[in-house]
């Protein structure tokens, strides 16, 4: 049927039959905020790259956790800011340490909240890889022994789900096969399965401290231009064990989403990074953009693309507006 017995405009004629026929809606249970957890008491630094967040002490993480849950997001992400770095990474596994403090804080402030810890090397290494050097690469086989440990003191802190970042071989299993001889056999593991070398980390980086001293990151994440791979990448961790299977950074790879969602049938997490956040706000700070019309549709794009969740600075503020315009 077509024109002019049938015109696409007549279901687009207000909102509210807009919304009956609307194929994607976002809701605040899509999102996971990610949150930098640093050392001390009292402690809320501004990251200057990221407008509105914070690397967070433990008591002023548990005031964020409530404020959190009241919006309605389900999950926060966990990173950590240790106060010492070593080349052996072995702040990771510090039972005392920034991330485990807060999981601990979060925990007891807001238990339903679920805590998901990022495991990785790069925030606790004094030269910023995400692993073990030797020869002068990343030793991947080292590597997965201290992601193993670092997965595990989570779990003793009390996380809800690991998220490995690190993009070492193996690693998925690794850290199963750890927290599942530890009494861990019921935590999820979340593995940032398809995760590419990307500019777009740039503002993380500053956030966490954990630019690479030398060299950069090709050598263990993903080629940009590779979609094949990205799959092989997945099924790797299915097999090893991973849960959840993420995709990042979101934006400039919603192709991948949806390979992944469509081929693999897992729940799939994207990861909208640190840089499309600061691109955002950067351009409505100078009003060239209307920045939360542009997060909303950013955002939508990605779970019209095939993601179940999505890690996004802007949880909080997109939370707030869903209900508030529901
Ligand atoms: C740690 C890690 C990074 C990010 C998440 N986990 C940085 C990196 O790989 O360089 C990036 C997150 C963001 O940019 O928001 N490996």
């Amino acid at each position: 049927m077509n024109f002019p017995r049938y015109r696409m405009r007549r279901l687009r004629k207000n909102e509210r039959l807009r919304r009956m026929v609307r194929e994607t809606e976002l809701n605040p249970s899509d999102l996971i905020l990610p949150l930098f957890a640093t050392y001390g008491r009292d402690v809320k630094k501004p990251i200057g790259s990221m407008p509105g967040h914070f690397q967070l002490s433990a008591d002023n993480m548990a005031k964020e956790a409530k404020k959190v849950k009241a919006l309605g997001i389900p999950a926060v992400m966990l990173f950590g800011i240790p106060k010492k770095k070593d080349a052996a990474g072995k702040g990771a596994y510090d039972p005392e340490g920034p991330v485990q403090e807060a999981i601990k804080a979060v925990k007891d402030a807001s238990p339903e909240l679920i805590v998901i810890t990022d495991v990785c090397a790069c925030e606790y290494t004094s030269h910023g890889h995400c692993g073990i050097i030797k020869n002068k690469d990343v030793d991947n086989d080292l590597t997965l022994e201290l992601l193993a440990k670092e997965a595990l003191s989570h779990a003793k802190a009390g996380a809800d789900m690991v998220a490995p970042s690190d993009m070492m071989d193996g690693r998925v299993g690794a850290i199963r096969e750890t927290l599942d001889a530890n009494g861990f056999s019921m935590i999820p593991i979340m593995s940032y399965a398809a995760k590419y070398s990307s500019a777009f980390y740039g503002p993380f980086r500053e956030a966490a401290g954990s630019s690479p001293s030398f060299g950069d990151r090709k050598g263990y994440q993903m080629d940009p231009g590779n979609s094949d791979e990205a799959l092989r990448e997945v099924f790797l961790d299915i097999e090893e064990g991973a849960d959840i299977v993420m995709v990042k950074p979101a934006l400039a790879y919603l192709d991948i989403i949806r390979r992944v969602k469509e081929e693999t049938g897992y729940p799939v997490a994207a990861y909208s990074v640190s840089g499309e956040y600061s691109m955002v706000m950067a351009a409505s700070e100078k009003g060239w953009i209307d920045g939360n019309r542009v997060m909303m549709e950013m955002l939508l794009s990605i779970k019209r693309a095939g993601a179940d969740m999505i890690i996004t600075y802007f949880a909080r503020e997109a939370a707030a507006l869903i209900t508030e315009t529901a």
